[in-house]
């Protein structure tokens, strides 16, 4: 059975061009609720905690350098189905191949600059949720 939270970041450059309000209100108009939430900045060395599954890739170090170069928005966010009807919503990981009205479409500048991160599975929902969010701070 599908569960119900995801998690997301608005990633820097997002942030650095100002969009977070234009995201956040299609997150809420898709029907996600927001129980937890952080505006916060990684490190070197919690960007490449964050994204370890990606190690060794081609794409990982710029992924972390990027990823630790300016403030970012977290968030825990729940809905019937959320892992897959978030992916929906952001679009394909490339921006090139994103659907049009995707948050990615609308504002992504490329692949590591892809506006927005979402959950792949449930476990990976609730792994990266605990990397941010203590219990004291979900509602
Ligand atoms: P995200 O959803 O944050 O998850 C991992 C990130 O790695 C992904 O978004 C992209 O920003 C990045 N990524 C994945 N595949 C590639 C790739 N082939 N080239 C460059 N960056 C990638």
């Amino acid at each position: 059975m599908a569960g119900k939270l995801t998690f997301t970041m608005i990633k820097p450059r997002a942030v650095k061009d100002n969009h977070i309000g234009e995201i956040l209100k299609m997150i809420n108009e898709a029907g996600f609720v927001i129980k937890a939430m952080k505006f916060t900045k990684l490190s070197v060395d919690q960007a490449s905690a964050f994204y370890v599954v990606h190690q060794g890739k081609p794409f990982y170090e710029k992924l972390v350098e990027f990823m630790s170069s300016g403030p970012i928005v977290a968030a825990l966010l729940e809905k019937e189905n959320a892992v897959e009807d978030f992916r929906q919503l952001i679009g394909a990981t490339n921006p090139e191949n994103a659907a049009e009205g995707t948050v990615r479409k609308l504002y992504a500048t490329s692949m590591t600059e892809n506006a927005v991160h979402g959950s792949d599975s449930d476990e990976n929902a609730m792994i990266e949720a605990d990397f941010f969010f203590s219990k004291t701070e979900r509602f």
